[in-house]
């Protein structure tokens, strides 16, 4: 196993692909062109999905790429884990009526023993239940033993609508110190032993708006690699937020905040928060779609990032400015060769992070104070619950998203009432329909 850079692993990537046949592609934008199923890119076939059901030709049968990603599905264990991230890179193969099985898992298996040089013995393998083929393939082909191969109902992959079908995953065992140590502990458990490093997908069917499936007439292949999490393990850390593409910044907020990373739970978690969320918020801006905070759709994913990086921030003591040079990180010394574009975009992220922070602090400060009273409230009341008016009321007068609320509740025990919330959201907008009725008249 090599020492590797994220600037590395990508050009080997790329390379091993290229020499197989396969066309390289830039990244496609991290906002979907035609596809009102998904918000965000948040896979490497996502920009392909016509290409897959064949809706439209494609420029090569062959295709890798190193596609930006976010996915903010998780978004809770963000900081609390070593391994989760809201932005990523993820490293493509696809073959379009081209190859399928026999081909691309022995790739998958050369890619990652031969040219990353990762440990086999570690290396474990799910496949859907019924595929027997895949079985073969793994296990007479490729030599992986019988005990390493794990048969799994929910191996299945599919984003939105459109192509989708069984899978097989590829997880590596991170060591005896990791893991919940149950009977039943194996690839697939989530208490973080075996960390997925992506999968092989059989894309064969497509599913529907409605939800129902129908064979797709070419049989597809769609790889996908989390060069993040290869990355963490092949720098021997398992925590990504040690690796290349984030240590400069950890470094940075050590020396900003005077704080230590990993010295305490909470304040680590708030550094890796920071780290991530400023990332993924500079690649929205700065990226072809230059993306701005907004109060819906993708935007709010955006604005959420932006003020959860900020509340974190403070929790750090660290300034307006200092965040901005988190950012400036970004751009300049980390994607600075393998992004060329946010370099390009420089000025508009940083001016448009600047904004979006100016705005939410001057509310933030009255909103805390605010926050606070409802909690005394709350508290001297013998209440664990923040009514959903309340909550609304953050969010409409200071511009708290829901899930600032939550999240600083549950730091003090305490739930929200986010049905009232919705509730106390469509009364507003009711109230707003029925003003604009009233002034037409
Ligand atoms: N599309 C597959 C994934 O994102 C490779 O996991």
């Amino acid at each position: 196993m090599k020492y590797m850079t994220g600037n590395e692993i990508r050009e080997k990537f790329l390379k091993f692909f290229q020499d197989r046949g396969h066309l390289m592609l830039p990244s496609a934008s991290l906002i979907p062109q035609d596809d009102p199923t998904l918000l965000i890119i948040g896979a490497g076939m996502a920009p392909f999905k016509p290409f897959f059901t064949g809706k439209m030709k494609p420029p090569a049968t062959r295709i890798t790429t190193c596609q930006k990603c976010v996915r903010t599905g998780d978004i809770e264990n963000v900081g609390r884990t070593a391994r989760h991230h809201t932005y990523f890179e993820m490293l493509g193969n696809f073959s379009f009526g081209d190859y399928f099985k026999k081909e691309v898992i022995p790739w998958s298996w050369e890619f990652l023993t031969e040219e990353l040089g990762l440990p086999a013995d570690k290396l474990y393998i799910t496949i859907h239940t019924e595929d027997d083929e895949a079985f073969d393939i793994w296990h007479n082909v490729v030599g992986v033993p019988e005990d390493h191969i794990v048969r799994l109902a929910d191996n299945w992959w599919e984003i939105g609508s459109g192509p989708c079908g069984p899978d097989s995953e590829i997880h590596i065992d991170l060591g005896p110190e990791r893991g919940c140590g149950k009977p039943t502990c194996g690839p697939g458990c989530d208490c973080g032993k075996y960390t997925e490093l992506g999968n092989d997908v059989f894309m064969q069917y497509e599913k529907h708006h409605d939800g129902h499936l129908t064979p797709l007439k070419q049989k597809n292949v769609d790889t996908g690699w989390g060069l993040e999490r290869i990355l963490a393990f092949l720098n021997g850390t398992r925590d990504v937020y040690q690796t290349d593409l984030f240590a400069p910044v950890i470094a940075y907020i050590e020396e900003a905040s005077g704080v230590k990373y990993n010295a305490d739970e909470k304040l680590t978690r708030s550094m890796r928060i920071l780290a991530d969320h400023l990332r993924t918020s500079v690649m929205l801006i700065g990226d072809e779609a230059k993306l701005l905070p907004s109060n819906t759709g993708a935007g709010y994913i955006l604005r959420r990032l932006i003020r959860r990086a900020v509340r974190h921030g403070r929790t750090l003591n660290m300034t307006t400015e200092q965040l901005l040079h988190i950012a400036a990180m970004y751009i300049d010394e980390i994607y600075a060769e393998s992004y060329p574009l946010m370099k390009k975009n420089r000025e508009f992220v940083l001016s448009e992070l600047q904004k979006e922070i100016a705005r939410f602090e001057s509310t933030l400060e009255n909103g805390m104070k605010e926050l606070q009273k409802i909690l005394e409230q709350k508290r001297s009341e013998g209440k664990k619950e923040i009514d959903g008016k309340s909550a609304f009321y953050l969010y409409d007068t200071f511009g708290f998203p829901l899930e600032l609320t939550v999240e600083l509740a549950q730091e003090e025990n305490l739930t929200v009432d986010e049905e009232g919330f919705a509730a106390a959201m469509e009364e507003q907008k009711q109230k707003a329909r029925e003003g604009q009725n009233f002034s037409q008249k």
